[in-house]
């Protein structure tokens, strides 16, 4: 099998050689077969790449039309813009980066079909999903054409006895959630309202939840992912553990559609805590707070959520309005305590309160009834767009965020949250921290008048640099996209991004899976890493 294997291999580089013309001899490339077809490195070197060259996306689109129909096509500005930007992102696309088209597929086959026409006339082609990633993790590059899930957003299986769910890629968590509360279950991650499990595997992303129930990592099964030629692969059957072979799903989690293009995916759920409590909690200063939530973790305390949002945070969020009630003004702990029964969760209460005590906290509010306590949800929720309002009603109506975030080791989350909050103050950008602060996880949303944009970047290098510093890293959720690459740079060793170069050219030797994005690809291009 093995030997056919490498033979048919060898056969089609003999075929490959004689149409490109290498050499005079065939027998020549059989005895050597050229280095860049069958590299003897482990890694894979920028500078040993020749530059990736696109096709016409005329001829594929024209094909996919015949094939599909012309209404899965769209081409009108809005949507070619739609698909390369969004206001809250970090990072935004030049005037001509757009795609040429976005494709709405309907079913695993027909992105099967795409993949394979995109192949044969290698144009690149850019996933996208919810359009919530904040990294400019879909800026199309290479003027090509997107591929919108859209259409598939549906729960195609429940296993309620077994605790797993089958969907498609664009259903969104939201909608998630509302499906799983009739039968008392939740899945884990939480991120950005519209985010659907496409995006947010690709993102592995988290939110909230992710310091109880885990991060998308945690919580995948299965994925079915169409790779660049067009091949249909299905990562696992549905068990919750498995140890046959490679950890395919870890290798497409978080690699933001430059592998593959997720489709289905098979979900972990949780059943939902029987009683729930939320209480806000307000600290004298960030350190202080962010020392409260080292003392829950080092004293095992199992919370179900734990979010901060700093006095600032809490100001725009108490005059965006979006909120009926008000807060405290001051760095807050937001908990959610969770368990089987009452005493459960007031042996929990206990614990926290005395952690905080002892970290002098000012103010101990329980939320007082169900609508309360999803209130308090939606203040956290609703955090980044209550900054961006601010930001628009009394700094400035052309406004920009830059929101980025890092993780560090718990025990060293205190002093960069301080040091962070301090540099703000300092060279004085309006903004707010908070964070998912139970996984050491923490952002700054800082606003910023245009002219202003390179001093936010180096508050944004220096929060990256202080992470590091403390053997953390450069984003705990966001993901690189196309904003991070340099930092991915200062976190990891150069060979450690060659590996991942060495899998992605494996996988999609064309480089038309979403060109340019967590690193290089393009040894001519000298503006990125
Ligand atoms: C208000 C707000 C709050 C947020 N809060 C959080 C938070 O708490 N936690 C968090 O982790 N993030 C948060 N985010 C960021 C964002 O929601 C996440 O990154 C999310 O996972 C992105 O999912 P999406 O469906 O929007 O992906 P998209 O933005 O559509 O895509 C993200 C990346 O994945 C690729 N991709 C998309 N779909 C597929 C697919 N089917 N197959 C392969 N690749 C694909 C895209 O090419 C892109 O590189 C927040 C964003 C906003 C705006
Ligand atoms: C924060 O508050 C705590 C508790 O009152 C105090 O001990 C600490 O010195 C304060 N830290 C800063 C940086 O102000
Ligand atoms: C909250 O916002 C309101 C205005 O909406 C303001 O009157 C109040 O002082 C703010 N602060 C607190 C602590 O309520």
């Amino acid at each position: 099998m093995l030997r056919n294997n490498s033979i048919w291999t060898l056969g089609s580089a003999l075929i490959l050689g004689a149409v490109l013309g290498w050499g005079s001899a065939s027998c020549n490339v059989r005895k050597n077969p050229p280095e860049f077809l069958f590299p003897k490195s482990s890694t894979t070197k920028l500078q040993d790449l020749k530059a990736p060259k696109y096709g016409d996306a005329e001829k594929a689109i024209e094909e996919i039309a015949k094939l599909l129909g012309k209404n899965k096509i769209s081409r009108t500005k809005d949507s070619l813009d739609h698909h390369s930007d969004a206001y809250f992102s970090s990072d935004h696309p030049t005037e001509d980066q757009r795609p040429v088209a976005v494709i709405y597929p309907e079913t695993t086959e027909e992105v099967s079909l795409i993949m394979k026409i995109c192949h044969k006339y290698r144009v690149a082609v850019v996933p996208f999903s919810g359009g919530t990633s904040l990294e400019g993790n879909f800026i199309p590059t290479r003027k090509g054409i997107c591929v919108d899930l859209k259409k598939m957003d549906k729960v195609l299986e429940l296993h309620q006895e077994d605790l797993d769910v089958s969907v498609q890629a664009a259903l969104g968590w939201q909608k998630l959630a509302q499906y799983l509360n009739d039968y008392n279950l939740l899945f884990g991650p939480d991120p950005g309202p519209g985010a659907c499990i496409g995006g947010m595997a690709s993102t592995s992303c988290s939110g909230p939840n992710a310091a109880r129930w885990g991060t998308m990592k945690e919580n995948v099964i299965s994925l079915t992912v169409v790779l660049a030629d067009g091949t249909i692969i299905k990562t696992k059957k549905r068990p919750r553990k498995s140890a046959a072979g490679y950890n395919l799903n870890g290798l497409f989690i978080g690699s933001e559609g430059t592998l593959g293009i997720i489709t289905e995916a098979t979900l972990k759920l949780n059943v939902k805590p029987k009683v729930e409590n939320v209480a806000v909690v307000s600290f004298p200063n960030i350190s202080a707070a962010g020392s409260a939530v080292a003392g829950f973790i080092q004293e095992g305390v199992q919370l179900d959520a734990m979010e901060l949002l700093d006095d600032k945070m809490i100001h725009y969020v108490n005059v965006s309005g979006k909120t009926s009630m008000k807060y405290d003004e001051a760095p807050t702990l937001m908990l959610k305590f969770g368990g089987l029964s009452e005493e459960a969760v007031q042996s929990q209460i206990k614990s926290v309160q005395a952690i905080c005590q002892r970290n002098k906290n000012t103010d101990f509010k329980f939320a007082k009834s169900e609508k309360e306590k999803a209130e308090l949800w939606n203040a956290r929720k609703v955090a980044l767009l209550a900054t961006i309002d601010y930001g628009k009603k009394y700094i400035d109506k052309d406004i920009q965020v830059w929101a980025t975030d890092v993780a560090v080791p718990i025990s060293k989350l205190c002093d960069c949250l301080q040091e962070t909050k301090d540099e703000m103050v300092k060279v004085g950008l309006a903004g707010a921290i908070v964070g998912h602060v139970g996984d050491g996880n923490y952002h700054a949303m800082i606003l910023f008048k245009k002219e202003d944009r390179e001093k936010t970047a180096k508050v944004v290098q220096h929060m990256i640099d202080r992470a590091l510093a403390v053997d953390g890293t450069v984003t705990g959720e966001h993901g690189v996209g196309w904003g991070k690459k340099p930092y991915l740079l200062e976190e990891v060793t150069p060979d450690v991004i060659d590996l991942m170069r060495k899998i992605k050219m494996a996988l999609d030797p064309y480089r038309l899976l979403n060109p340019d994005k967590v690193f290089a690809i393009d040894p001519n291009d000298d503006s990125t890493i």
